[in-house]
């Protein structure tokens, strides 16, 4: 199953600002994080089971300068995710990522590793194909 999470929609956080002034973004905005080490942008998700998931990140980065950031699993940084610059701020690019989660709540966090801080972000779509196995339904 899939689940949009949506940046400007708590839980989700934004160091930064929910901002609309890019055309092209889902709901009713998108987070423009400070640009400054650190300053992240995080989701919460569900999964039904613990196991491998999807996480598609949809962002615009209106640079020509890639914007990289730690992707974060529940506090602990999983992998580096590199942001290129998408042509305009309002040209809005997937990238999907495969994370380990955990049963239940997980924090998703990018968390910029540059002062450029992080892409503005729409929304990541989550996705488990994971069935809790008997007895834990
Ligand atoms: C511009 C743009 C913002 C973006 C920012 C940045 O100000 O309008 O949407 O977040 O650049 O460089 O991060
Ligand atoms: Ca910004």
């Amino acid at each position: 199953a899939t689940t949009r999470h949506e940046a400007e929609a708590a839980p989700a956080t934004c160091d930064g600002t929910i901002d609309s002034n890019h055309s092209g973004y889902s709901g009713t905005g998108f987070c423009n994080a400070g640009n400054a080490v650190g300053a992240a942008a995080q989701f919460t998700v569900n999964a039904p089971a613990a196991g491998a998931a999807t996480v598609a990140v949809r962002f615009a980065n209106g640079t020509t300068t890639s914007r990289p950031a730690g992707l974060m699993v529940n506090g602990s940084t999983v992998q580096s995710v590199s942001f290129e610059g998408t042509g305009a701020w309002s040209t809005w690019v997937t990238k999907t990522l495969t994370v380990s989660v955990n049963s239940g709540s997980n924090t998703i966090r990018f968390s910029p590793t540059a002062s450029g801080g992080l892409p503005n972000i729409d929304f990541i779509d989550f996705t488990t194909d994971g069935t809790p196995p008997p007895g834990n339904t």
